[in-house]
């Protein structure tokens, strides 16, 4: 018996998949001001950053009330070192959307007590109400944030050895101008399914087996990425450059 296939939002590479990812962000905002928002870093969002700051601008939404959180970022890293997570995400969305400092909670890569600082993130989550949307991105390997093929389903923010996959994809993104850090930090799977709302975006034909392995519907663990199936409100929006692609070595969507 196969898995039902979950439904997903397609739209056309770049501006329809940016308008689109940015209506669904805008319309929690239009009804939850102060919404609690877990991001992601990438290439992927970047469209839905500069729509959601180009409205911004022209005061069609504000995200000055709401507050932010991030999914991921290297570890050891200092926040203004330009492999940064915290400071992409400053400079792409959160300062160019006026959001204000009191209203951000990254994590602390370069942390000296990472447990604790694990811990401390979890806890500033809870004490916010918890996150009413989490977005993300997807890996090649089927990873959300840094939560790598085979890692745990239960487990809360934490520290990941980061794949070889992982580290080479991100090597060539960089052009090899920075050494890739062997470790990430990571909120982990069990804080995005507790999200009352998850939006996926998939972007970039190197996402095709990632997409399959969601697509046929089977939760498994070496695809993390399958971990959401089972979440209740969750929206995948994948380009439609993508829809015919099955992914070799993945069990072809149905
Ligand atoms: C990194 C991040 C993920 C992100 C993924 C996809 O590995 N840890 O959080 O979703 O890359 O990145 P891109 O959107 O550039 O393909």
């Amino acid at each position: 018996m196969s898995a039902p296939s979950p439904p997903i939002l397609w739209c056309r590479r770049g501006s329809e998949f940016a308008r689109a990812a940015a209506d669904q962000v805008a319309a929690l905002l239009a009804r939850s001001p102060q919404a609690v928002i877990a991001l992601p870093t990438g290439q992927t969002p970047l469209g839905l950053y500069a729509e959601l700051v180009t409205r911004a601008a022209a005061r069609r939404l504000s995200a000055a009330q709401a507050r932010f959180f991030n999914l991921d970022d290297y570890l050891g890293l200092t926040a203004d070192h330009p492999l940064s997570y915290a400071r992409f995400l400053r400079e792409h969305f959160l300062m160019p959307a006026c959001v204000p400092e009191e209203h951000i909670r990254l994590l602390r890569g370069d942390a000296v007590g990472i447990e604790s600082e694990c811990r401390e993130y979890e806890a500033a989550i809870a004490a916010a109400g918890g996150l009413d949307l989490v977005i993300l991105g997807l890996g090649t390997n089927g990873h959300i944030g840094f939560n790598e093929p085979g890692s745990d389903w239960s487990a809360q923010t934490h520290v990941v050895r980061l794949s070889t996959e992982t580290r080479a994809t991100h090597a060539v993104q960089t052009r090899g101008k920075f050494a890739i850090p062997e470790y990430g930090i990571t909120v982990g799977i069990s804080t995005i399914a507790a999200a009352r709302e998850i939006l996926l975006l998939v972007a970039g034909d190197a996402k095709a087996r990632a997409l399959a392995a969601f697509r046929s519907g089977i939760p498994d663990p070496k695809w993390p990425v399958t971990s959401l199936l089972t979440h209740r409100n969750l929206t995948v929006l994948a380009e439609t450059e993508l829809q015919s692609a099955t992914g070799e070595g993945v069990k072809a969507p149905h």
